[in-house]
């Protein structure tokens, strides 16, 4: 779970990572609120600042500096609603503007591929970091962290001395990062970044961004629920996960149905690959019922997918292991029968493969159930081409078409 940069300083602060003090709000007139506040408590200086989970904000006129409260909320009006890279602003965070002798960079990362933690550091910061590492990749350091010994003084020194931070900022650098470390930790982040971090002209260190990603595997031991994001989720994704269903919205009109991780991407490339045949058909979302196929799964599975707007037809492809395809065929039978039953009878063709475990014996299921929008077909690219094909001739749903 990635966080907005106004919950990472959140968790910045109550690690005591430095940062400037400031409030989210969610309209204009808030932000004036804020900036009153900051006025009032001696920085009448703010930044406001668009919430939205990408880099590069900046640059598309989503932070401003305003004198006041006036210029607050006037700055707040031009941001909020704008759309940055796709992320339309729905808050923004207003905070104490800093004075800025120099913008550097630091973050602690989980490095999947060389199996460690990872310290990342430059004295070039304030840019996006890819742009460093393009331009000047001799100034990023790179210092993998030994878990059990952690970022002691030690460490944090060989940090900064490796992102060539001058040595007014060493001292506290260091003491950020050791802080910023144990918020990585504490809270079982994947990645914590501060870019810029900046030194101010009377010589003190601050976290003037933040960007957190969170461990999903570890939300059991943390009370993350104040993180929720309604705003950005897609609201069906968001019902999928109340039920335990990996679902995932995707832009074409496709739906798909699959079980493991491996044979769902796999049909999403055949589906996108068969869909250039029919006026560019592409997967409209996918969802993965894993394991175990019941009638139940099925149901919630075909529910969730169909109530997606854009999806024209179905694909359900199924490689029967543990769970063989008579269950899933049954499961596919109640199904219908199952959203009939609550008023939401199933219009849009539903193109089957069955392959694997009892493979024969779930194909006599379908067939003898006569269902009229389900439709087999046995090879995975044949199914692919039909599904497309029968995304094509339909219509969204909704058209009553
Ligand atoms: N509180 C602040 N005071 C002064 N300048 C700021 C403040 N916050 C951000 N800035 C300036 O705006 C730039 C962009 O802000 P940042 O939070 O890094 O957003 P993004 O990385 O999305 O562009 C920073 O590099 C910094 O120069
Ligand atoms: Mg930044």
């Amino acid at each position: 779970m990635d966080l907005f940069e106004h919950q990472a300083k959140e968790l910045f602060a109550e690690y005591g990572v430095p940062v400037t003090p400031g409030r989210v709000a969610y309209d204009a007139a808030g932000a004036r609120e804020v900036a009153a506040e900051l006025a009032a408590a001696n920085s009448p200086r703010v930044v406001v600042k668009a919430q939205v989970k990408t880099g590069g904000r900046g640059k598309a006129g989503g932070v401003k500096l305003a004198a006041g409260p006036d210029e607050a909320q006037a700055a707040a009006e031009q941001i909020l609603g704008l759309d940055i890279k796709g992320h339309i602003v729905h808050k923004v965070l207003v905070t104490e503007a800093s004075d800025i002798a120099a913008e550097y960079y630091l973050s602690f990362l989980l490095d999947r591929a060389e199996r460690t933690f990872l310290a990342i550091c430059s004295v070039e910061g304030g840019v996006e970091i890819e742009e460093v590492a393009h331009s000047n990749p001799g100034a990023i350091a790179r210092i993998p962290i030994d878990p059990l010994v952690g970022v002691d003084a030690a460490k944090a020194a060989e940090i900064v001395a490796a992102g060539r931070l001058p040595g007014e900022a060493a001292d506290g650098a260091a003491a950020l990062a050791r802080k910023l470390w144990d918020v990585f930790v504490g809270e079982d982040a994947t990645l914590v970044e501060v870019n810029p971090l900046v030194l101010t002209p009377d010589g003190r260190v601050l976290a003037l961004d933040g960007k957190v990603t969170l461990d999903d595997n570890a939300a059991y031991r943390h009370d993350w629920t104040r993180f929720a994001d309604t705003e950005g989720t897609d609201p069906i994704e968001t019902r999928a996960r109340a039920r335990h269903l990996n679902y995932v919205k995707l832009d074409g009109e496709v739906g798909i149905i699959g079980n493991g991780a491996g044979l769902v991407m796999s049909t999403l490339d055949v589906v996108a690959y068969a869909g250039e045949q029919f006026g560019g058909m592409r997967p409209a979302n996918f969802l993965d019922i894993g394991g175990g196929a019941s009638a139940e799964v099925m149901a919630d599975g075909l529910e969730i997918v169909l109530s997606d707007p854009a999806v024209r037809s179905v694909m359900v492809n199924v490689f029967g292991g543990i769970t063989s395809c008579d269950a899933v065929a049954n499961g596919i039978v109640s199904a219908i029968g199952m959203l009939g039953g609550r008023g939401e009878p199933v219009r849009h063709p539903i193109v089957v493969r069955l392959d694997g475990n009892n493979a024969a014996e779930g194909r006599r299921i379908l067939d003898e159930a006569g269902i009229d929008v389900v439709e087999q077909v046995a090879t995975m690219d044949d199914a692919a081409r039909r599904a497309a094909e029968l995304a094509a001739a339909g219509s969204p749903a909704g058209t009553g078409a």
